[in-house]
């Protein structure tokens, strides 16, 4: 069955989706109009010949439509969610999909009542970086892992408009830490015990523009999750240490490569120091190259679509939802968590 979405909030994500659903997903969604707090954003809609709904009120009370996107700041979410669903809608909700988890448990009180739908637009659980990881860890190719490292790092230093202000939710936390916590989460599925947060707010005050996190998990993974704003050397995007190797994906493009050791057996290290240009080392000293080998990284398949494809099965009663409430709740948990310990300066004890 065919579903009819209405978006609220039609700026940079809100068209994101509507052109994407165009290109992508005929027969499975069909964007029949918007309702933005801007007037150039509902003449643009109007230009790619969609409704303009005077208010929002008027779009959630459009009968055709069953599903709506709410792709406001952040602040919004909360409020026009729960108002969707007490309309009768589905919900799809873009991220972050609160300021916190007491607002989330209220909406999904809301959509508990309402009987209706609701999820998260958590986007890049598709990504292939974060797959070819996944794969890696899942097939056990190089082991256990003990420690991975995310990272994003930009160097643009000033949020934009009301990303840079904290009423609306601004700040990198809720923008790219979401995502990136929401991913090691999808990943290690086993309780997060512990957290570290260090939070910047170095070119925009009110809010922090760049952050680095530790999140321990109860399976031993440790987790460190990085958001830089102010960076001209990136570090890789990916660095993943297990047991028997070691993966990197280096960038945006998935260029990357694995480092397997070719056997357990322990080395009769030669007790001697090496002398390099930086200094003696024997702990640190090379390893012979015969001992480990290079594999390229596993290929994947994945594709953004599916995620509207799941949603739209999970209405229509055939597919279990891939981004499920309960998960969302306990990466909001986590993300309080991360506040709290931003600014006691502390790791945090948590069960989540
Ligand atoms: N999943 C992702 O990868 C991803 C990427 C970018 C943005 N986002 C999320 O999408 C949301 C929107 O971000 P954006 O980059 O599109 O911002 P944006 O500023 O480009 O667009 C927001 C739009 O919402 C409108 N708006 C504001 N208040 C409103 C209200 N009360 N009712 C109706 N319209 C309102 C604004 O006029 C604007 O056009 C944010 O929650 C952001 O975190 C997600």
């Amino acid at each position: 069955m065919s579903h009819v979405m209405g978006i609220i909030g039609f700026g940079g994500m809100g068209s994101y989706h509507f052109s994407q659903i165009r290109e992508r997903l005929g027969g499975v969604v069909t964007v029949k109009g918007v309702f933005d707090v801007r007037e150039e954003r509902q003449q643009f809609a109007v230009e790619n010949g969609l409704v303009a709904y005077g208010n929002r009120v008027s779009l959630l009370s459009d009968p055709e439509i069953d599903l709506v996107l709410v792709a406001t700041p952040n602040n919004y979410h909360k409020e026009i969610s729960i108002d969707a669903l007490r309309h009768g809608k589905n919900v799809i909700c873009e991220k972050p999909v609160a300021l916190n988890s007491g607002e989330l448990l209220e909406i999904l009180a809301a959509a508990k009542e309402c009987g209706r739908l609701f999820t998260v637009h958590q986007n890049r659980r598709w990504d292939r970086d974060y797959r070819i990881i996944s794969e890696i860890v899942k097939s056990g190719l190089i082991g256990k892992p003990y420690m991975v490292e995310s990272r994003v790092q930009g160097s643009k230093r000033v949020l934009q408009e009301w990303r840079g202000r904290a009423e609306n939710g601004g700040g990198m936390i809720y923008d790219w830490g979401i995502h990136l916590l929401d991913q090691i989460m999808w990943l290690d599925r086993s309780p997060v015990k512990e957290v570290f947060c260090d939070a910047f707010s170095i070119f925009t005050k009110e809010v922090d523009d760049n952050f680095k996190a530790i999140i321990k998990f109860e399976s031993g993974l440790n987790a460190m999750l990085q958001v830089d704003t102010n960076c001209f050397i990136n570090q890789p995007r990916w660095h993943l240490l297990c047991e028997d190797g070691t993966a990197v994906i280096e960038d945006w493009s998935c260029n990357g490569r694995v480092v397997r050791l070719k056997d357990d057996t322990e080395l009769a290290w030669d007790n001697v120091i090496v002398y390099t240009e930086a200094g003696p080392t024997r702990t640190m000293a090379p390893r012979p190259r015969e001992t480990t080998e290079e594999l390229p990284l596993p290929s994947v398949d994945s594709d953004w679509a599916d995620f509207y494809r799941n949603v739209t099965a999970a209405i229509d009663g055939k597919e279990e939802l891939t981004v499920k409430p309960a998960e969302v709740l306990r990466v909001m948990r986590v993300i309080d968590a991360l506040f709290r310990s931003a600014k006691e300066g502390r790791s945090v004890t948590v069960n989540i």
